[in-house]
């Protein structure tokens, strides 16, 4: 077994997007802040309406998959496929916009906590102008497993240990991502079992937690060295923390925006067919 460790510790710093919802934005702060195939991750907390009540009214996207993780609060998503979803406490919705899709995301709550996460997964060329798909998955479709002192969450991937494996509701074709949300209480431990040669990372949005002795702070991206096992012990005040993984991709990235691809052309031509109507025909 081979230890992942910290490699870099990436701070959420304070942010802005869509109508002017304040989020904290750690990977993709900027375009050198990436883990591949992981291109942003956006954590929204507030309990001030004025932080989020303008939400993100209809926008483009296309090249990569977006997921919104909902821990507090209402949001409804609207698109130009049809699709309606109103995501609650727990809920995830699983967007793969490819070839193009336009899309709202809009609170459906005019007071109380909103909170959650926005993430954004690349996709490997060869996936990249399929056709758009959208999942909702209800926090009750998301198995849990309770482990000593704590549990865990399984949106996407595996989980493994000595009680069996647990699969989450999304299995994806090419980056293959795991996505968990883990909680341990304080002083707790736990050994996170991640693909080896995946690149991963952690976010710890509750408490503190240390890898490798090294502190993963609250409210920051730690992204890990290679390995199989992740080894996990919560911090005085216990922890909640995303872990991902997924398999690099390793294919040039050029973003424009909510745009994703491989080529400066290919991006010229995204702009091209969202003037025209045909981003997400
Ligand atoms: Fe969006």
């Amino acid at each position: 077994m081979n230890e992942r460790t910290l490699t870099q510790v990436i701070p959420a710093v304070p942010a802005s997007d869509g109508a002017g919802v304040k989020l904290r934005r750690s990977l993709g702060a900027s375009q050198m802040l990436r883990h591949d195939p992981f291109l942003m991750l956006d954590e929204f907390f507030s309990d001030n309406p004025d932080d989020y009540l303008a939400g993100f009214p209809a926008h483009p996207h296309r090249g990569f998959e977006t997921v919104t993780y909902m821990l507090d609060g209402h949001m409804q998503h609207q698109d130009h496929l049809g699709n309606t979803g109103d995501l609650g406490p727990g809920d995830v919705q699983w967007m793969t916009a490819a070839r193009g899709i336009i899309h709202s995301e809009m609170p459906q709550q005019r007071e109380g906590r909103m909170r959650g996460f926005q993430l954004w997964i690349n996709l490997p060329a060869r996936l990249k102008m399929q056709p758009a798909d959208y999942r909702d998955i209800a926090a009750t479709a998301i198995p849990e497993r309770t482990l000593a002192g704590g549990r865990v969450r399984v949106i996407a991937g595996h989980w493994h240990d000595a009680s069996g494996t647990l699969d989450g509701p999304v299995q994806r074709d090419g980056t293959e991502p795991t996505m968990l949300d883990l909680q341990l209480d304080a002083g707790a431990s736990a050994d996170v079992s991640l693909p080896a040669g995946h690149n991963a990372f952690v976010y710890a949005y509750e408490g503190q937690a240390e890898i490798g002795g090294e502190s993963v702070p609250n409210r920051a991206a730690g992204l890990l060295g290679p390995g199989d096992i992740l080894r996990v012990h919560a911090g005085d005040s216990g922890v909640r923390m995303l872990v991902l993984a997924a398999r690099p991709l390793d294919e040039p990235v050029v973003q424009y925006g909510p745009f994703v691809m491989n080529t400066r052309e290919e991006i010229e031509q995204a702009l091209r067919d969202y003037r025209d109507g045909t981003l997400a025909a």
